[in-house]
């Protein structure tokens, strides 16, 4: 294959601009028109050409400046037009013509649903417009838009395109037109269009600074009444990003669309955000408390994109972390002022610790900014997104909330307009704040997790504590050495009494209250705390101060205290995460005997504590060890059998000190006022009964068993029908197969729903999940146009089922190959997304890594593989 990389060191700007383009669309299913009038703009002294991106377009007419364009006079390649004649101030006009119907990429302009029903849209991030028309399809180039949409009035009565409404009407022949402008310029990305039946609902808003803005979210029919709750989101995600950052909407509509067929969770294209529906709708008997929430967030970092992303925008798609990970700490912090802050907390380091630090040490690992990549599409990743996040966290911790503020003000101001680099964003918070961030700029060049180890010493006679403080980054694919990286880390110390300490480092005069952040920039830093009367205890890297792996070396005794005694309830779950991974290692080491027993004794001193139920959903995740993939991560000889079964030894072992009594107890009285409410309190009580269930299927498997049946037909709403039904399935208990299928027909003609179902039955651990799996691909069920589905399906079993897919036997690897290149040649996207899946094979024990081996080499070696997944493969098999 020919190399297409792309370095982020060439980056040029762009010769030609396009200040000004009018698009008119004649829409239809199979073929739609579309015709482009670009008003050029040179910077160069017209010596570089105009070239132009172009992918499956047809060319009908192209004319410049009026005049019809002989074949000599451009040049049409396989992915650019190139028209020589352009000329500075030049208006370059083209005829395409494309098939919506035909397009199962989903990207470009496509068809959502069935050629009867379903409505055409578009999605154009990150290199879709130039499936639209010819276009300089980079984010670089900023343009004002106007899109006139002509289409038949009864097959497509509803016309939307991003910007302000400026007209429609009636059209020979049946046919109508609607009319857009956009007054802020915009990179090509964010253009949209949707056409169809669509059913709205409309909420009248009014900005902080008086605009009147008319909210409406659209969807088909059937789907209109489950969408109040995101029409709720937008609203509270307006108002917010008004308070916390002064950031008004600008535009007299915003339109939100969800639809069945996406690519990806939702796009933020000005004006007309696109969701995936399964990141809009939300109803209480078909949508989980985790889809509200998911709904609410999604719907959040959308909008939240109109500014960190649209109205000041990336200078190339190596910046994609300055809007992702920006916009997914905004997302962050909205959902934590809209819900519980520490339940926020955990889920986002959860989110972290699985994917990204997977992501960072395996094959795949690249830096927050990559340096280089073939296809765009594949860097969408847990690190620009979640370690970005992390990133801009740490920056903020740092600012301080109103040094961050301010920045964040300068940012926006500053660079209203234009497309700018993570050097503008630190430069902006850094002078916002007479502060220099560039030491900063270093995490978002090095990839890999930072290995921070933590050493202390008490000297009594001195009253003097000692940390010792260093750091390691392990080589990865991209650099041998990897220098030390600026690690803030919030400490406090607790006397044994568990009350903090008031810390005077050495050298201060004063203690100084009791929280500190040491910023450790080296690679070690010994930092001594004067006048401590008794060993204290550490409470290291609190709220996660910083993306890197801990190495402390407290006691359990240490963490238990913690895990009673810090204030933070974020805190107190991390002590206890560490504490049952260290029961965990042991249970892994062999001979079955826990000889640490802190985290059994101290988690069950919380769940017995009184001051516990008030917190309901923390107690949940206080029983919950980490995760099978989480606990994975460490091992370097990684057999997900063995990992497993350690696993659910280790609840076993504390469902046991709970006890069988108490856990039903427990259960029944949280189950007694189960409404299916959506409320906070009333979400939190059923993530912890749900947990109390599941603990107690492993000491009264009959009676937890008999509760999930009833659960699973009695429950009011999807919560809590799902975990039964997953609980009944994945044990393989009696009633799962009736179970399954009474959730699937009371759910009929829910694709949403069934998705779930469908996941559900290919997560079943260990050996029973192949079968399964190829039952539900040869079944009536599967769409693999469908990308819901395809994650539902194979998503679920190559991602979430680790002991389902690593069989030792490699036929979970084959059974993914085969897929992989099947998908492959329906949409590229998805296929090259599932493959992120053999991404853990360098640390497998060495049968399955065969296997997987095995599996990848064959892939390699197929012909015809898209760029999306040839560059996946490739990065996956590492430098050969
Ligand atoms: N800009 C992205 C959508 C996108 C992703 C377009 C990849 C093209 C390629 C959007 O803002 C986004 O980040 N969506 C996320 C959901 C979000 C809540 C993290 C997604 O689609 O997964
Ligand atoms: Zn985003």
């Amino acid at each position: 294959m020919s190399d297409t990389t792309i370095h982020r060191s060439d980056y040029r700007p762009p010769a030609w601009r396009v200040p000004q383009v009018e698009l008119e669309f004649d829409l239809d299913i199979d073929h739609s028109e579309v015709q482009a009038r670009l008003h050029l703009a040179c910077d160069d002294g017209e010596e570089t050409p105009l070239q132009l991106d172009g992918e499956s377009l047809e060319l009908l007419e192209i004319a410049l400046d009026g005049r019809p364009l002989g074949p000599l006079e451009y040049r049409l390649h396989d992915a650019t037009l190139e028209v020589p004649g352009a000329r500075n101030g030049s208006v370059l006009s083209t005829r395409v013509r494309v098939q919506p119907a035909a397009n199962s990429a989903l990207q470009g302009l496509y068809l959502s649903g069935s050629r009867d029903d379903g409505f055409l849209l578009t999605q154009c991030e990150a290199e879709g417009f130039r499936r639209i028309t010819f276009f300089p399809d980079r984010p670089d180039v900023l343009s004002r838009y106007r899109v006139t949409l002509r289409a038949d009035a009864t097959r497509f009565p509803v016309l939307l395109a991003g910007g302000n409404a400026d007209g429609h009407g009636a059209l020979p022949d049946g046919r109508h037109y609607a009319c857009f402008v956009d007054p802020w310029p915009k990179s090509s990305y964010l253009f949209a269009l949707v056409a169809g039946r669509l059913e709205s609902i409309r909420q009248d808003y009014t900005t902080a600074d008086g605009r009147a803005v008319e909210v409406r979210l659209w969807a088909e029919p059937w789907a209109i009444t489950r969408c109040q709750h995101a029409m709720d989101s937008v609203l509270a995600a307006m108002r917010w990003d008004e308070t916390h950052y002064g950031r008004n909407y600008d535009l007299a509509q915003f339109h939100v669309v969800a639809t069945g067929d996406f690519n990806m969770g939702a796009m933020e294209n000005k004006g007309l955000n696109i969701f995936n529906s399964k990141y809009l709708l939300a109803d209480p008997d078909a949508s989980t408390d985790e889809d509200y929430a998911h709904v609410e967030a999604v719907v959040g970092h959308e909008y939240f994109h109109n500014w960190s992303g649209n109205r000041v925008t990336c200078r190339d798609w190596f910046q994609l972390s300055l809007k992702e990970g920006f916009t997914v700490f905004r997302e962050q912090s909205f959902a934590a002022d809209m819900n519980d802050p520490t339940l926020q907390r955990i889920a986002d380091v959860t989110r972290l610790r699985q994917q990204q630090f997977a992501e960072d040490a395996g094959p795949l690992a690249h830096p927050v900014r990559p340096d280089s990549y073939r296809e765009i599409d594949n860097f969408y990743t847990a690190t620009v997104y979640e370690k970005g996040a992390e990133l801009v966290r740490m920056l903020a911790g740092h600012l301080g909330d109103a040094g961050f503020r301010r920045g964040c003000e300068l940012y926006f101001t500053r660079h209203d307009g234009e497309a700018v680099t993570i050097e503008h964003f630190l430069a902006a918070l850094g002078d916002a704040n007479s502060a220099d961030l560039s030491p900063f700029l270093a995490w978002y060049g090095q990839a890999g997790t930072p290995q921070l180890h933590v050493e202390s010493v008490y000297e009594a006679t001195e009253q003097r504590y000692r940390l010792h403080l260093s750091q390691t980054t392990a080589p990865g694919p991209h650099a041998a050495h990897k220098p030390p990286l600026p690690i803030p880390v919030a400490l406090r110390l607790l006397a044994p009494d568990g009350s903090p300490l008031p810390l005077r480092l050495h050298g201060e005069h004063a203690a100084q209250g009791t929280d500190r952040v040491l910023l450790l920039t080296d690679t070690t830093a010994e930092f001594r705390f004067e006048d401590i009367a008794a060993r204290p205890v550490a409470s290291v890297l609190r709220g996660f101060s910083a993306p890197v792996a801990l190495h402390e070396d407290s006691t359990a005794a240490d963490l238990a205290l913690l895990m009673v005694h810090e204030s933070s309830g974020f805190d107190r779950w991390q002590a206890g995460q560490r504490l049952a991974r260290r029961a965990f290692d042991e249970l892994c080491g062999g001979d079955r005997r826990i000889a640490n027993t802190a985290w059994l004794e101290a988690t069950a001193a919380c769940y017995a504590d009184p001051r516990w139920t008030d917190e309901p959903a923390l107690l949940a995740e206080f029983l919950k060890p980490p995760a099978e993939l989480e606990l994975a991560q460490s091992l370097s000889n990684w057999n997900p059998v063995a990992v497993r079964t350690a696993r659910e030894d280790l609840l076993m072992r504390l469902a046991e000190t709970l006890g069988a009594k108490s856990l039903r107890a427990r259960h029944a009285l949280l189950q007694s006022d189960e409404r299916g409410a959506q409320n906070g309190t009333a979400r939190a009580r059923r993530r912890l009964k749900n947990q109390l269930l599941a603990l107690l299927l492993h000491v009264d498997r009959e009676h937890a068993l008999a509760l999930a049946q009833a659960q699973c037909t009695d429950a009011p709403g999807m919560t809590d029908r799902l975990a039964a039904l997953r609980l009944l399935v994945h044990q393989q208990a009696d009633a799962a197969a009736a179970a399954l299928l009474a959730f699937q027909q009371r759910h009929a003609g829910d694709a949403l729903a069934l998705d779930k179902g469908l996941a559900v039955a290919a997560t079943i651990p260990g050996e029973p999940a192949l079968a399964r799996v190829q039952a539900l691909l040869a079944g009536p069920h599967f769409l693999p146009h469908n990308p819901n589905r395809v994650y539902a399906v194979l998503g679920a079993f190559a991602q979430a089922n680790p002991t389902g897919f690593h069989r030792a036997d490699g036929a979970g690897y084959a059974l993914l190959a085969e897929q992989l290149l099947q998908q492959d040649r329906i949409n590229p996207t998805t296929a090259a997304r599932l493959a992120n899946a053999f991404a853990g094979w360098t640390r497998l024990e060495p049968v399955r890594r065969e296997h997987l081996k095995d599996a990848l080499l064959g892939l390699s070696q197929e012909s015809g593989v898209s760029r999306a997944l040839a560059e996946m493969l490739a990065r996956l098999v590492g430098p050969a």
